[in-house]
């Protein structure tokens, strides 16, 4: 016998459906804990090897608009949906150093993290890690609804981008964002048009409509009727669009991001059509993809996604003479585009160029193929490899954690030279990390590594580190006092040693190392030597 299901809604319109509200209901709740606690995936979309992709196509296309750029006024980079915030931290750190390069050194870059939700946007920019760069007028920080796209007030600078402000060309990056945001689906057949009327159900007895956790429960069902005429929104640009699928279509499913549209002509007028829109999501960009494959389909994962319909928005490029660069050939994980709507593809040598280089050619998306085959042969690595692996994915910390207990099996055997490498690495694995409370303390996993190659000056301000993220910890503070220990600073090893006690009294390494530091000889407490 099946539930009883209680009807939210019936016949509406995708990109009109409660869904949507709900779907926001449910970022606005979680703010930043839908990625620190991982119910919302994120790595694909923000890890170092991408945002180094991002930084090379950055430059190139600054170097095509060179000319163009009044070097007293900022270059803007806005972030839509940053989410986690790691995509422009990795942005920031990886592209900096070539904005320091002759060519671009006098260019003024600011990047602005831009979410919907207030709250999300409060919590980003309160993240210490951003302070320096905030203070250097690298970094801002704004509102941004896709869904009611208008002009955007930078929190810090205090200042207002309305179209006519900008004196420069912009970027804009959307990763992951244009699957969150409405859409509608049309089928295509034989000329005619039908848009997708949706009803959502759900098995909750009395469901209340702003609980965050309501989304996985709702039950979409779909039925097609004929729109009623050409005007589908009353926007000539998405129903021309429309209109030139129907036409070119035999039969289709057609994903319809129609809010991804809107906001890409807002920031068109934004930016006066001087606008490099960088984006990354599920989806696809071939026609190809649109033949006849049923309805698509939608993810929850606490949140909800759906594929993008990049054709559509490459197409609403080229209709206006603009340029938009995609891979020719299929990618696995992730479709990335890059979009200039004002310029044609013979004024963007450069940004072409580094897009068939870190995109197509060696891209993200085979990145991520590369580390799914690597996960299974982490413990087979050897030192030399683990660390060049560490080095080629830019000091990725999802990586470090993963090769963890294989460096840690290889490091008593380290030579001198592989452990200076190693402590290189692990600074580089740190500067690239943005901590955003998730469970795996990153800083504690390197100090013990660190410890065990005896980089004990490191390894001490991991563990600091990893005290002033997570607070105090037996274990820990316990590490802390051995490296005191180590460095011969009795004192300070003492205070850490009875902090750790105080807090795990049984604490078998911190009960040993007290009594050796109390001149005691340690087998009497726990029958073991100091560590
Ligand atoms: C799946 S998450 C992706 C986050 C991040 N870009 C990433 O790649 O991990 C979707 C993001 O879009 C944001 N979002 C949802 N609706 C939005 C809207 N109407 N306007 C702007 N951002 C929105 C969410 O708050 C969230 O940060």
């Amino acid at each position: 016998m099946s539930a009883r299901r209680v009807i939210l809604e019936e016949g509406k319109r995708l990109s009109e459906s409660l869904l949507w509200t709900l779907q926001r209901r449910f970022f606005e709740v979680r703010k930043l804990r839908a990625w620190s606690e991982g119910v919302v995936p994120h790595y694909v979309s923000s890890h170092p090897f991408l945002a180094r992709a991002y930084g090379r196509l950055a430059v190139g296309y600054l170097r095509d608009e060179r000319e163009t750029i009044d070097p007293h006024e900022p270059i803007y980079c806005i972030e839509l949906g940053a989410g986690s915030g790691r995509l422009g931290f990795h942005f920031l750190r990886q592209t900096l150093a070539a904005l320091r390069l002759p060519a671009l050194r006098d260019l003024r870059l600011k990047y602005v993290m831009t979410d919907f939700a207030p709250g999300q946007v409060d919590e980003l920019a309160g993240q210490a890690a951003f302070r320096p760069w905030i203070e250097e007028g690298l970094l801002d920080f704004a509102r941004f609804d896709a869904e009611a796209p208008a002009a955007l007030h930078l929190l810090h600078a205090n200042t207002r981008l309305a179209p006519g402000t900008l004196a420069n060309p912009a970027l804009v990056v959307a990763n992951y964002v244009f699957d969150s945001i409405p859409q509608d689906v049309f089928r295509v057949e034989d000329g005619t048009l039908c848009e997708a009327l949706v009803t959502l159900s759900t098995d909750r007895e009395a469901p209340d409509l702003g609980d965050p956790d309501l989304l996985p429960t709702i039950r979409l069902d779909a039925s097609f009727a004929p729109v009623a005429g050409p005007d589908v929104y009353g926007e000539p640009a998405l129903d021309g669009l429309l209109e030139d699928y129907r036409d070119r279509l035999a039969a289709a499913h057609l994903p319809f991001p129609c809010a991804a549209l809107r906001c890409l002509d807002f920031f068109r007028r934004l930016t006066g059509d001087r606008l490099l829109l960088l984006s990354a999501d599920k989806g696809f960009v071939h026609e190809e993809s649109l033949l006849d494959h049923g309805l698509p389909g939608f993810a929850i994962h606490g949140s909800l996604s759906m594929q993008v319909n990049y054709h559509a928005l490459a197409l609403a490029v080229r209709r206006s003479g603009g340029t938009a660069l995609h891979a020719e050939r299929r990618l696995a994980s992730l479709c990335i585009c890059a979009l200039a709507p004002g310029r044609s593809g013979d004024g963007l040598a450069e940004t072409r160029h580094a897009f068939a280089e870190a995109v197509e050619a060696q891209g993200p998306d085979d990145f991520f193929s590369i580390k799914k085959g690597m996960e299974q042969a982490y413990a087979t690595l050897t030192a030399d490899q683990a660390l060049a692996y560490l080095r080629f994915s830019g000091g990725d910390a999802n990586i470090f954690l993963g090769l963890f207990p294989r460096l840690m099996a290889l490091a008593p055997g380290m030579d001198d030279e592989t452990r200076r490498e190693l402590c290189a690495v692990a600074r580089r694995v740190w500067e690239m990390f943005l901590p955003i409370g998730e469970e795996r303390d990153v800083a504690f996993h390197l100090g013990l590594l660190l410890a065990c190659v005896e980089q004990i000056p490191a390894a001490l301000d991991l563990f600091t580190e990893s005290l002033r993220l997570y607070g105090p910890d037996a274990a820990t503070l316990y590490n802390v006092a051995l490296c005191h220990h180590r460095l011969h600073r009795p004192e300070a090893s003492r205070e850490a040693v009875e902090q750790a006690l105080a807090l795990e009294p049984g604490h078998p390494g911190a009960r040993r190392l007290h009594l050796v530091l109390q001149g005691e000889p340690a087998t009497t407490a726990t029958g073991g030597p100091p560590p």
